[in-house]
């Protein structure tokens, strides 16, 4: 696939992603053997990466979505967090494990963490696929991270900017944006 021309980098190929995709869900398999868990997966940005990690995943797992805007002026977040779509499975008692695209600021995770704690989970956690340490501006527990990036801004696998970029199968970097 040619990769258009404000595109700065490849920072994770096909390959380098599913290997990880793969790890996690080892991971994820240990952690949760004998119980199972309920994967969130918030969209629009993590839904390639939630399809292909509960591929990985060999004990039982639900599945649902939830849907956040976060709203932004050019690439930066204004902060203002709407829950446009809740999800339909019920909370309560059970092992939780939210799939995010994306921490950048943390302010979305921490959001729907606090969202779902309200409803009672036995457990919550998050896992990942990239995270921005020098971005964050709250704590964020983050059980699983895929890779941690630079403050460069992030498109590909089910990342947009403006909408575009989502299926390009690599994570690339923006030159625009950085
Ligand atoms: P946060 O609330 O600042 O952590 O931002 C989370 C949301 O911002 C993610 O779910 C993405 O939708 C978006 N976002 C933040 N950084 C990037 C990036 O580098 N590329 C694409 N989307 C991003």
């Amino acid at each position: 696939m040619k990769l258009p021309d404000e595109i700065d980098c490849v920072l994770f190929d096909a390959k380098a992603i599913a290997d990880r995709v793969g790890e996690l869900g080892r991971f994820i398999d240990i952690a949760y053997a004998g119980k199972g868990l309920v994967a969130i997966g918030v969209l629009k940005g993590a839904f390639i990466f939630t399809a292909d990690l509960v591929r990985k995943i060999n004990v039982p797992v639900e599945i649902d979505f939830v849907e956040l805007a976060s709203y932004m002026v050019d690439t930066k977040r204004s902060g203002e967090i709407v829950l446009e779509q809740d999800v339909e499975i019920k909370i309560k008692g059970r092992d939780i494990l939210i799939i995010e695209d994306i921490v950048d600021t943390g302010l979305t995770t921490r959001f729907l963490i606090d969202h779902i704690n309200i409803q009672e989970p036995a457990s919550v956690e998050v896992c990942t696929l990239l995270y921005k340490p020098a971005r964050q501006r709250v704590d964020v527990p983050l059980s699983y991270v895929g890779f941690e990036i630079d403050d460069v801004f992030a498109v590909g696998y089910g990342l947009d900017y403006g909408g575009k970029y989502r299926n390009l199968p690599d994570i690339v970097s923006l030159t625009s944006a950085s």
